[in-house]
């Protein structure tokens, strides 16, 4: 049983501009106060500070806490012979003592190449670690629907991490149902769309050299649809001026943002990521909202078909 808002431990590990730890702790231990108990992270996040600064917060802190990370991205270049049982090993043991453990709540593939899940060899392996107690549970963090979709098909992959926001609504068509039925956990990535769905970015907002948000906004470093959400940032904008008419009253735009994901039942948790305890306040605010109506359910379908989806739907 996880909170419904969990917590994404990217942007303090890296990538996302400077955060001190001082501000990194802030944030967590604000989200376990606002009542959070899963964390998602990756041991590349700042290339292990991510973890490490989870491992304080778990010493710090009495409340029983879930800890999902994530292994593959590691690999300088992603390729099916990476995913090796000696890599994967290794990666596993820098995790567990970056996290503090001797075993791993959730293990993720991190995104690994589409041809992977042809490889039931490479689920042979972490089903071997789950024997050997060096992680509870596996599951994987996928790109496209069909790598979801192909993914539990293999009956010990618990988890599946997806993009899942306002814009970014393929995955509720088919995936989730088949999910559900499977009873697969499903973790809602990017729920803010890199902050775009906050409302808060203007046209000429800017970002810091080490900030994906400057430096992949095309697919530069990763996967375009990682930042942003792989929605082009004026499209993105415009799209939520329409939605901000939406907001029922005293309702901020990431909250609203947030619980629309919670509109659908297969979906185990959002995880946003925060900088700040302000902002994962606000977060984990969405939780105590009343559910959407339909009909706002259905404008924000209506500006996705219209504006968005002909970016994003045949790609992911
Ligand atoms: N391949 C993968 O497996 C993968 C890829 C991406 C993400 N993830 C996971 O998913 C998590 C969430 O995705 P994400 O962090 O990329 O994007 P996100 O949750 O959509 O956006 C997070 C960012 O939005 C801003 N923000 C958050 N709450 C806010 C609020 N209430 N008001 C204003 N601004 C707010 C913060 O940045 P600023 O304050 O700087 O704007 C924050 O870092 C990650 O932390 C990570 O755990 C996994």
């Amino acid at each position: 049983m996880v909170s419904e808002i969990s917590f994404g431990a990217w942007a303090i590990g890296g990538s996302w501009g400077q955060v001190s730890d001082q501000e990194a702790s802030a944030a967590l231990n604000q989200a376990v106060d606002s009542g959070v108990n899963f964390i998602d992270t990756a041991d590349v996040y700042g290339d292990g500070r991510s973890e490490r600064l989870i491992a304080d917060l778990k010493k710090a802190r009495r409340e029983e806490l879930v800890v999902a990370t994530k292994a593959g991205r590691r690999l300088p270049r992603q390729t099916i012979e990476g995913y090796s049982r000696e890599n994967l090993a290794g990666w596993l043991e820098v995790s567990l003592r970056n996290l503090g453990t001797e075993t791993l709540d959730l293990l993720q593939l991190h995104c690994p190449p589409t041809e992977l899940y042809d490889r039931p060899e490479v689920f042979g392996i972490l089903d071997d670690f789950v024997r050997a107690g060096k992680i509870r549970y596996y599951g994987v963090s996928v790109q496209k629907v069909e790598e979801a979709l192909k993914a539990i098909e293999y009956p010990n992959v618990q988890t599946v991490q997806i993009i899942f926001n306002c814009f970014r609504q393929r995955p509720a068509d088919l995936f989730f149902a088949r999910a559900r039925q499977k009873e697969v956990g499903i973790l809602a990535r990017v729920p803010l769309a890199s902050g775009l769905l906050t409302g808060k970015l203007r046209p000429d907002s800017t970002f810091a050299a080490d900030d994906h948000r400057n430096f992949n906004r095309h697919g530069e470093a990763f996967d375009v649809g990682e930042t942003f959400s792989g929605v082009d940032l004026q499209v993105g904008l415009e799209s939520v001026e329409e939605m901000r008419r939406l907001l029922p009253t005293g309702v901020s735009m990431s909250e609203f943002a947030l619980r629309w994901i919670l509109m659908f039942e297969a979906v185990s948790c959002a995880i946003p990521g925060g900088k700040r305890p302000e902002q994962v306040i606000e977060n984990c605010h969405a939780s105590d909202l009343p559910p959407l109506n339909s009909e706002t359910m259905a404008a924000v379908e209506r500006i996705y078909k219209q504006k968005i989806a002909p970016q994003v739907h045949h790609r992911w």
